[in-house]
């Protein structure tokens, strides 16, 4: 199954621009994993090349195996109002853009549903007016309403998730999803149509689930009509009671940190999937010409696609590089490396500029415990969406 950066060329074709943008990122990273992994002294601000800023927590939506809004989702528990009292404001997050634009890192937003964030359309436009790389992840309920709007400020990228045809997506990510997913795709395609212009880079991601696995092909059939760049099959993150135990040991003992988000990811959603037929149905999809490329996160050996299943205990990525060259800023202002566990603060946007942050003795407290990890990596990072994407890849996997 294909590299990730095999998307780089397919896309040049179309624009080359964002192409060239991207290809600046994947370079700073090759960089970050090549460069001696330091800590303590060192700028790291030279090597950033991904900043995901997550703007809020709040969601119109319920997915089912959601770190936050699923069956095990730690945002159920939470008090709604007091959360969104935090939100970071437009201005403090354009002084964070002005601070990090000279390294030109990809910058992503997503959420909770980054749409519900009051601000979205003026911070992405100030980010693209300053040269960035704006990747929007969303589930796309708002898409049609903004079309207008997402073309006219030449967003660079939308991920938009969805996980099945109709019945299926709607199944995991509730009634009516799918056509207002379809409905938003159309009405960007008519609004590039109509200004003129190639932008956004529209993709899907399907988040692989024992409800949607045997249903992958009807949804690559499905969107050949909505006139896509991209599509990612995204085999999912997930744990089990074993590993969260072991993290919630290890991130006490080494970085004095509770933990409670892993345990979001321990919903059950991936057992029984059988890997045989799942590399036989991805096997196919990679085979035919959609009109689009595809890809498959993490990239496997196909014939060991049941290990990712069946055997948790074995890492098929190690040696994360996110702490050398990205992080998150969540909702409240909160710095982490970890996007889906931010349960260890470097610090708060808030109160602290962000190369302080990011140059910390906490950021630094974290490269070195990771770095002192067997494989470069804590337990509980076995089948985490990151490691998946920015770690290294065990021969054989
Ligand atoms: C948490 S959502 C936030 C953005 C937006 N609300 C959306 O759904 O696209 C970010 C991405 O994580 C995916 N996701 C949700 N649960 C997941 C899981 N257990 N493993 C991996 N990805 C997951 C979603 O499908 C989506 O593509
Ligand atoms: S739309 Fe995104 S944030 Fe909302 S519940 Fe679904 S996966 Fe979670």
């Amino acid at each position: 199954m294909k590299e990730n950066i095999s998307v780089v060329p397919l896309l040049f074709n179309k624009e080359w621009e964002l192409s060239a943008k991207m290809l600046w990122g994947f370079i700073k990273m090759g960089k970050a994993r090549l460069t001696p992994k330091r800590d303590y002294h060192y700028d790291h601000m030279k090597n950033l090349c991904l900043v995901y800023f997550k703007l809020t927590p709040l969601c119109n939506l319920r997915c089912i195996m959601c770190g936050q809004w699923g069956d095990k989702g730690k945002m159920k528990h939470a008090s709604i109002g007091e959360e969104v009292k935090k939100l970071v404001s437009l201005e403090r997050y354009k002084e964070i853009v002005d601070e990090i634009v000279s390294q030109r890192p990809v910058v992503y937003l997503w959420g909770g549903e980054p749409f519900l964030y009051p601000h979205l359309l003026p911070l992405a436009k100030y980010m693209v007016e300053k040269g960035l790389y704006v990747s929007v992840n969303t589930n796309g309920t708002y898409l049609e309403k903004y079309a207008a709007e997402i073309v006219r400020d030449k967003w660079s990228t939308i991920f938009v998730s969805l996980d099945g045809f109709r019945e299926t997506n709607d199944a995991m990510r509730g009634k009516g999803s799918y056509d207002r997913v379809a409905a938003g795709f159309k009405a960007i395609n008519r609004e590039k149509q109509r200004q003129k212009s190639n932008y956004p880079v529209m993709s899907i991601v399907t988040t692989v689930t024992n409800m949607n696995y045997q249903d992958l092909d009807n949804l690559a059939e499905a969107s050949r009509e909505f006139n896509l760049d991209l599509h990612i099959f995204n085999l999912g993150t997930y744990t089990n009671d074993a590993i969260v135990a072991a993290q919630s040991v290890f991130m006490k003992e080494k970085l004095n940190t509770d933990i409670e988000c892993l345990e979001g990811y321990n919903t059950g959603y991936n057992n029984h999937i059988d890997g045989a037929k799942l590399e036989r149905i991805l096997y196919n999809i990679h085979k035919k010409n959609y009109g689009h490329p595809i890809i498959t996160v993490p990239v496997l050996n196909p014939e060991k696609t049941n290990t990712y299943y069946t055997d948790l205990e074995t890492p098929v990525r190690n040696h994360c590089i996110v702490p050398w060259c990205q992080t998150n800023i969540d909702y409240n202002g909160d710095v982490h490396f970890c996007a889906d566990y931010p349960d260890f603060i470097l610090g708060n946007i808030k109160e602290q500029s962000f190369r302080e942050i990011y140059n910390g003795d906490r950021a630094n407290l974290f490269r070195k415990t990771i770095r002192a990890c067997k494989g470069g990596m804590f337990p509980g990072c076995l089948r985490c969406y990151q490691n998946m994407l920015f770690g290294r890849k065990i021969p054989g996997y």
